[in-house]
């Protein structure tokens, strides 16, 4: 049993990074973890050159990408959500592994977890569910390619404006948008996944999950 999980977060060693690496290791099972800023990986280009090959014919690392997805038994796919949405390299990621759909199927049956990272809070009135919206982005893609979607672990991670040293006076912050007029960038303070216990046990449990998920499989 092999498991691949991937993360669309560029800041190292982050919230994304290490929530997908707990399912990783709550799995037991051999795994891979892939940093997508690592890589090399355009988005799909809709010519449809794959359809009889199950290749795309883009040069850059999404075939090699989409080959460890294929040979994965399972996927944890992990993003961050700028402006409330998934982001490009996991959107991209998840594009690039149509190629696999064509004919076979190589993803369907397998099952599948999703990670986000948002800074807006999940009771934040006004703003887009960011975490919500980043986890759909994942589902979707499992749910459409006839995949097991087992669950989603959603992270309340860090506004940049926190660490881009004008938080508390540029006009356009973050800090006030999300957090109300009298927050500053102390008073918000920095969000971990280490801190957020439930969120962490979610994946240690979602990881348990698939684990068991593929040892039914195996026997049945
Ligand atoms: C360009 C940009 C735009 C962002 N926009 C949003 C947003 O609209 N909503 C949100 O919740 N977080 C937004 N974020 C914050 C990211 O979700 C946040 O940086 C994330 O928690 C980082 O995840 P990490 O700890 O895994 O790196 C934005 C971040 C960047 C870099």
């Amino acid at each position: 049993m092999k498991i691949l999980g991937v993360s669309g977060s560029p800041i190292k060693n982050s919230n994304t990074d290490r929530a997908v690496r707990t399912v990783l290791e709550a799995t037991g099972a051999e795994t891979e973890f892939i940093k997508l800023s690592k890589f090399q990986i355009e988005p799909c280009r809709a010519c449809l050159g794959c359809v009889d090959t199950n290749e795309c014919v883009i040069g850059d690392d999404g075939n090699l990408l989409a080959q460890k997805a294929k040979e994965a038994d399972g996927l944890v796919v992990g993003g961050f959500t700028p402006y409330s949405m998934i982001d490009g390299r996991t959107k991209a990621f998840l594009e690039r592994l149509y190629p696999l759909r064509h004919k076979h199927g190589f993803m369907s049956g397998k099952p599948g977890i999703a990670v986000a990272t948002c800074a807006t809070p999940a009771d934040c009135e006004g703003m887009p569910p960011a975490c919500e919206n980043g986890v759909n982005g994942i589902m979707y893609y499992m749910m459409e390619e006839g995949m097991n979607f087992l669950g989603s672990v959603k992270i309340q991670g860090n506004l940049p404006c926190v660490r881009c040293g004008n938080g508390d006076e540029c006009q356009m912050t973050g800090v006030k948008m999300l957090f109300g007029p009298q927050a500053t960038v102390d008073s918000i303070g920095v969000h971990t996944l280490e801190t957020q216990e439930d969120t962490e046990k979610t994946a240690r449990d979602l990881g348990a999950g698939m684990r068991d998920f593929l040892a039914d499989k195996a026997r049945a």
